[in-house]
Formats: C-alpha cells, structure tokens, sequence
C-alpha cells in the first residue's frame, strides 16, 4: 500500500511573521519518488516534518489519500523516515536496530522473519549480528534504510540520507535507494541539496527558495524550462551563463541583444518567440546560456540558428574528458545572490549577525558582492522589487562553454564562438523566463 500526498496552500513561521514555509501546494502520486531541492535553509526538512507529523502546520492542508491528515498523529502516518545522520542505536546490532520498530508496532510478533527479508533485500545480511560501531558509513546507511523498509511504509521520506558518505558510495547507494524504492513502489519524498542528486533519483524535483516552490517538474522539464533565473541556475552544472543583456528592436532593422560589447544577433525571419521579446525593446533582460549552448567554430561554420560572438580565453579547467573554457565576452554577468555568496533573504532574519561571521565567510561575501554586479532578485510574492543595481565591476569569465580535451587553447587567446539560439533562454528584470514564452510550451513532458 502506497500513499498519495497533498499538501495545499501549506506555510510555517517559526518566528511570527516569518515564513519558512510559504503556502507550498504539492501534489505527491502514490509511487512517486518526489524530490525536494534548494539552498540549505530554504524550508525542505521542515516540509518534510510537516508531512510526517512532527510538525504542526501552521497554515494550509495536507491530505493523505485523500483524507484531510493535519492533525494526525505521527506514528497513524505510516511513513517511514531516514535521517542524514543514520541514528542508529549504538548497544543494538543490526539485527535488532532493525527489528525494533517492529516489535514496537506490534508487540506480539516475532520481526525475525521481517528482518531476515529485509536483509536480504538490501544485500546485508552479514551484518545483521553486528554493531553500528563495527559498520563502515555506507554499511550502516542500509541498515538505516532497513529499519525504515522493515515496517513496510505506505511512505518513504528522506531527509539528505547520503550527504554524510564519500562521493563514490553515494553514487552507488543513489542508485540503490532509486531501485529499492521502485521496486517496493512506494511514494518517497527525498530531500536534498544536491541538485545532481535530485535530478537523477526524482521522477519529479520540487525548487524551493526561502519557502517558496519555484517550480516542480520532471528532471528533463526543470532543466530545460526553467520558470525563472533561480532553477536556471540552481540546477545544472556548470552552472548555466548569466548574462545582462538590452533588447533592441528597432522597427527598419535586425532585432539584437546587446550583451556589453557584443550583441546577438537574432536570426530572421523571427521565430514566434524571439518575436515575443519585441516587447521588451530597450529593457534589461538576463540572458541564459547553458554550456551546450555555444561552441567554438569559426562563424563560417555557423548552422541556421547559430550566431558568433567571440571571447578571450581566461582560465582553463581540465576535467579529463572535458575542458571547461571560461571566457571573457565583455558581457556583464547576472547573479542569483543566495546561490553565490550565503545571505539571508529581505523577509528572513540572519542566522547569524554579519559581523559575527568568520574572516573567510567576511571574504566570501565581499567576493560575492563584487563578482555579483548587478543583482537578480526574483520578485515573489510578498517581495519587494529588486534594488537598483549597484556599480558594475568588470567580472572575468563570463561565459563558461564546454569543450573536448583535444582543443588546443591558451589563456589570453581571442576565440570565435557560435550560441544556438534553439538554446537561448531570456529572462525578465525579475527573473521570471519570458523566452522560450511559458505560454508555448514545447511537446516536453510533464
Ligand atoms: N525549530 C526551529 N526553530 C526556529 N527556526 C527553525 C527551526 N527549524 C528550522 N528553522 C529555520 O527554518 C528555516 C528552514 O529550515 P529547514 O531545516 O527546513 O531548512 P533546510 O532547507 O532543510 O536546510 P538544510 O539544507 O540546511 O538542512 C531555516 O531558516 C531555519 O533556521
Ligand atoms: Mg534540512
């Protein structure tokens, strides 16, 4: 038995007056394996106590199929949490960490059987007379998940179980927990930071962003049409290139984007929605590229849809089957200031005051604040508008595109590069895309 889960209109204030939550609606199918992704503080773990009972909720509903279940006491859930830090009982072994939820819920019956095909399922039981001491990390990871499956859960939610292991047995584990949950069919609700983590576990990645859903969607739709500048550049890696732009139409001509000293130049005739940034004409508007977006060819190997710019080669990052160029176009880049530098929002008080920071996180802010240049702030609701943009430092790299190791390149070169238009994201002074237009969107799916 699997569950479904709806959550409508939901907020939490832990403070008065200050959200961590903000009327989130989620529509969670039985089976589904829903991830919930966004910069550390942004509400996830606290949706999902809601969801498990441990929370109260404040504001909004949550329906467990169906039925309305906010006053529902945790343990008439049925759900089945996993923690990033596996608490495990120390003086249990594996066997009885595993069994003890069982004999707690039902008192009369021997969890032997329960725990032996748990164990088997996972893979571990060798382990099952041993201790958590006597674990390596990963080890007791599945045990962790074996107490939760044990019980067989109408739910599974996870909070950032991996985030504790080395990168390898993560990758693994990751895989792991995708096909367990599969097989098992249950709804699972895995929350992370990660978004390369997200993306390949979730059948859907719900953003959020100080209490506020951005977007849910699929892993393909999040990535290639993202609702605004914050999932455009929370997810995907490298990160995709922001640039500041000026929309230029000019009735007897070509229609541009100016970006600095160059401009793009948009192929006619239009395509319906390059036409629809006509409006736009002499506003500010962000560009964004995703790497895969421009190459480096000489503009007499351009295909329909390309247009050249080109850029000086700033630094170099060998990834062994891949180089990542940084270039300098002369653009000025945008920035999404909680995914550049840690700061509390406008409508969410510091964890800590400024001044108490340390000396490298007093760096990192000054670094942020001057590598951001103009600032991005997505007006959401409640939100004031952004503030006018402050002086504009000249950033290095501005355009990172990726490339194969065989090309040979120097700092300093000057290098023609082709962007694909097909690829070309806009968006508005607030962040939101205005281009593709989210009216028409392309036969992706849902
Ligand atoms: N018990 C609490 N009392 C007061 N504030 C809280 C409490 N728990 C969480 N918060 C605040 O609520 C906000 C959301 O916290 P939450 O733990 O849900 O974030 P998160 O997205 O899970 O972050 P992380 O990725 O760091 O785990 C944070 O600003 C946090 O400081
Ligand atoms: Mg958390």
């Amino acid at each position: 038995m699997t569950r479904a889960i709806t959550l409508h209109d939901v907020s939490k204030a832990y403070t008065r007056g200050a959200r961590v939550v903000d009327r989130l609606s989620l529509d969670i199918a039985p089976g589904e394996f829903l991830v919930l992704l966004g910069p550390s503080g942004c509400g996830k773990s606290t949706v999902l106590r809601m969801i498990a009972g441990l929370e109260d909720i404040d504001e909004g509903l949550l329906f467990l199929d169906g039925e309305y279940g906010n006053d529902l006491p945790p343990s008439d859930r049925d759900m089945a949490m996993v923690f990033q830090n596996f608490a495990l009982y120390p003086s249990m072994t594996s066997r009885d960490n595993i069994g003890f939820p069982l004999r707690i819920e039902s008192p009369g019956t021997d969890p032997a059987p329960r725990v032996a095909a748990t164990a088997r399922m996972l893979g571990i039981e060798d382990l099952l007379d041993r201790f958590p001491a006597q674990l390596s990390g990963g080890e007791r990871q599945r045990v962790a998940m074996g107490r939760a499956i044990a019980r067989h859960p109408s739910a599974f939610l996870m909070d950032e179980p991996l985030s504790n292991l080395d990168a390898k047995l993560r990758n693994h584990l990751r895989a792991e927990i995708s096909q367990l949950t599969r097989e098992l069919g249950v709804t699972t609700v895995y929350v992370t930071h990660d978004q390369s983590e997200a993306m390949s576990l979730g059948d859907r990645v719900a953003v959020l962003r100080g209490g506020v859903l951005q977007q849910v969607g699929t892993p393909r739709t999040v990535y290639s049409l993202p609702n605004n500048v914050f999932v455009a550049a929370f997810i995907g890696t490298p990160r995709i290139n922001l640039l500041r732009g000026l929309v230029r139409a000019p009735l007897d001509g070509a229609m541009t984007i100016s970006l600095g000293k160059q401009f793009l130049r948009l192929p006619e005739p239009l395509s319906l929605d390059h036409q629809l940034l006509r409006v736009q004409q002499g506003r500010e508007v962000i560009v964004g590229l995703r790497s895969e977006a421009v190459r480096i060819a000489k503009p007499s190997a351009a295909r329909p849809g390309e247009v050249a710019l080109t850029g000086l080669v700033e630094h170099l990052e060998f990834q062994g089957h891949e180089v990542l160029v940084h270039f300098n176009t002369g653009s000025r880049p945008a920035v999404v200031p909680e995914l550049e530098a840690p700061r509390p929002g406008p409508d969410r008080p510091a964890r800590r005051r400024r001044r108490e920071g340390t000396v490298l996180e007093r760096l990192r802010e000054r670094a942020g604040a001057l590598r951001a240049g103009p600032v991005v702030t997505p007006a959401g609701p409640g939100r004031p508008d952004p503030a006018p943009a402050p002086a504009e430092p000249r950033v290095a790299g501005d355009l990172i595109v990726r490339t194969t190791p065989d090309i040979r390149l120097r700092h300093g070169m000057q290098v023609p590069l082709l962007v694909d238009l097909a690829h070309l994201f806009v968006f508005d002074q607030h962040g939101e895309r205005i281009c593709p237009n989210p009216e028409r969107l392309p036969g992706l799916e849902e």
